[in-house]
């Protein structure tokens, strides 16, 4: 009895490791800066490569590319080194309240896994005091079918820093119109946030309906460090969930900062070449029907140890 318990947990496992190995990661990486130079340094692009590789839809932020050669480096050597996958990808215009500092939201996805079915760029209201954002957030719709939640829609959003509160508060208002607008609550806001630290008081943190609205769940909690540095501990970076139906999908305890660090092995110089932040990600259960299957393996296995 004791050997076929031992059996058909080892059975169990080898399942549950292939059902973890389909579960669908959604990724938020701030690339600091990244261009033409960036994209010229061949260590560089390839840690990038390896990261990015990991995930099924990755949001790239602070992607700089003035001269429009450094995105397309990226996917063609993303495409060469994984080629198990296939990668696409969907931009924003380039965004920003000045002619000089201009970033782009960007969204590589697998073309296997995902398919995009809407993008809706957020309009920029300049006349006053509607004007919430420096880069208003670039909205992007997936189908996903071997996901348990088919399809949801990702809100991006890469605050500025000094006014982080008030972008994240507006971030709300973008919610609504989007969940009006496609009839849909499952809904993922995620990005750089700058949401902790200085930039966003703790005192203030009340006054954010983000963060306040119970039906939104925080999976990175403030306690986290998605920097680089050594020297700071913030949890700038976010992944926000609407919903009860949407975070039921989620993979608990899956959402995290990625060490790219320690898992590349990179000094902290070699790691800072690459960001200052730390990308984070999600991972969302797979589909309904090999869950169940896991369920019963579970109830057997159950039935064995106790007879
Ligand atoms: C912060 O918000 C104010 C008011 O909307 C705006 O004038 C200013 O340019 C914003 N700062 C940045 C860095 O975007």
């Amino acid at each position: 009895m004791r050997s076929l318990f031992l059996f058909l947990l080892s059975f169990l496992s080898a399942v549950c490791g292939i059902q973890g190995a389909s579960d669908f990661r959604i990724c938020s990486f701030n690339m600091q800066h990244f261009g033409d130079s960036k994209s010229k340094k061949s260590n560089v692009m390839q840690t990038l490569v390896k990261i990015i590789s990991r995930c099924d839809v990755c949001l790239l932020q602070e992607v700089r590319d003035s001269k429009h050669t450094a995105l397309p480096a990226l996917m063609a050597q993303l495409n060469s080194y994984d080629t198990n996958n296939h990668y696409d990808v969907v931009a924003s215009e380039r965004l920003g309240r000045s002619d000089s500092y201009q970033e782009q939201y960007v969204f590589v996805y697998r073309t296997n896994t995902v398919t995009v079915t809407g993008q809706y760029q957020y309009p920029d209201d300049r006349s006053g005091d509607v004007d919430a954002f420096a880069r208003e957030p670039f909205i992007v719709r997936f189908k996903a079918p071997k996901t348990a939640i088919k399809e949801f829609v990702l809100i991006p959003q890469h605050t500025a820093p000094a006014n982080a509160t008030k972008e994240l508060d507006a971030l709300y208002d973008v919610l609504q119109v989007m969940k009006r607008k496609w009839r849909t609550e499952n809904v993922m806001l995620l990005g750089d946030f700058n949401a902790d630290c200085s930039y966003l008081a703790k005192k203030n943190r009340g006054k954010v309906r983000l963060i306040t609205d119970q039906n939104l769940y925080w999976l990175i909690s403030d306690d986290i460090d998605t920097t680089v540095r050594s020297s700071t501990s913030c949890a700038y970076d976010r992944i926000v969930v609407h919903g009860e139906k949407f975070y039921q999908q989620v993979v608990p305890s899956s959402a995290k900062p990625f060490d790219f660090q320690a898992a590349y092995q990179l000094t902290e110089e070699q790691a800072l070449e690459v960001s200052d932040h730390y990308p984070v990600e999600v991972l969302m259960k797979a589909t309904a029907s090999r869950v169940s299957f896991n369920l019963l393996l579970i109830l057997l296995a159950f039935i064995f140890t106790c007879s």
